[in-house]
């Protein structure tokens, strides 16, 4: 699976060129989606599009509400997201863990809201760099994983993305990223009996000049990529090398 997350950026026109570029110059592998995550304000728009030009791209939104039953000013919910044919959402995202300070008990909400609509989730795991340099990389993945427990895992994609390399240029290493998908994939598999081998796609600082080193691990699934997908020239090479 190959994502482009654009965050807050864009707009209504960059979409458009974005998606019909995109459309027209990948070289569509059906068993690796391409998943466009806009803004939500774009999801609507987007997903008319996508029908209207028969494009292969997936829609998938970069977040999902959960106010149990409550109301919530400003809230999109699994209801919402699957009338604009969304499939996928991004659910844990590091910048959302931090400003708006999601927790595990609402993240472990918004899987099981995403999956009772059949939205498959992008569950986003990561460490900051004092933990990674403190080598405890694995038991903060672990608290990070542990809210799958119980869940219906065959639509659940992990991606890794350690915060220390969101936005920053400096990726983390092949090696590096091997050791940490091997050990989500066993916890998954080990602690989380998760029926089916668990999907991990990789996020942080991804380029044109480094997807394809990262790509050429059999460990590596995917990419979910922030900066570098906004342009959608290098995004389509981006898809095409995987
Ligand atoms: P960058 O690719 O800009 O580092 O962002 C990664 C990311 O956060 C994608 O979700």
């Amino acid at each position: 699976m190959i994502v482009a997350n654009w965050k807050m950026n864009g707009s209504k026109e960059e979409v458009d060129s974005w998606l019909r570029f995109v459309s027209a110059n990948i070289l569509i592998n059906k068993t690796i989606p391409c998943v466009f995550c806009p803004p939500s304000c774009y999801l609507d728009y987007s997903s008319s599009l996508i029908k209207k030009i028969s494009s292969p791209v997936k829609l998938g939104a970069q977040n999902i509400n959960h106010s149990n039953n409550s109301a919530l000013t400003g809230g999109i919910n699994s209801h919402m997201l699957k009338d604009f044919l969304t499939d996928y959402v991004l659910i844990g995202h590091s910048e959302q863990r931090e400003y708006l300070n999601e927790d595990n008990e609402s993240l472990q909400y918004k899987i099981k809201d995403a999956l009772i609509k059949n939205i498959s989730p992008i569950f986003c795991i990561g460490e900051p760099k004092n933990i990674k340099d403190q080598g405890n990389t694995q038991d903060y993945l672990r608290s990070q994983l542990e809210i799958l427990n119980t869940m219906d895992s065959d639509q659940i994609t992990i991606a890794y993305e350690p915060i220390w390399a969101i936005g920053t240029g400096e990726n983390a290493d092949k090696i590096y990223i091997e050791e940490v998908h091997s050990f989500i994939k066993e916890f998954c598999c080990q602690e989380l009996n998760f029926k089916e081998k668990v999907s991990v796609v990789y996020g942080g600082s991804v380029k044109l000049s480094n997807c394809e080193e990262i790509l050429s691990s059999s460990k590596v699934d995917g990419l979910l990529i922030g900066g570098a997908s906004l342009d959608p020239e290098t995004f389509a090479k981006i898809y095409n090398l995987s």
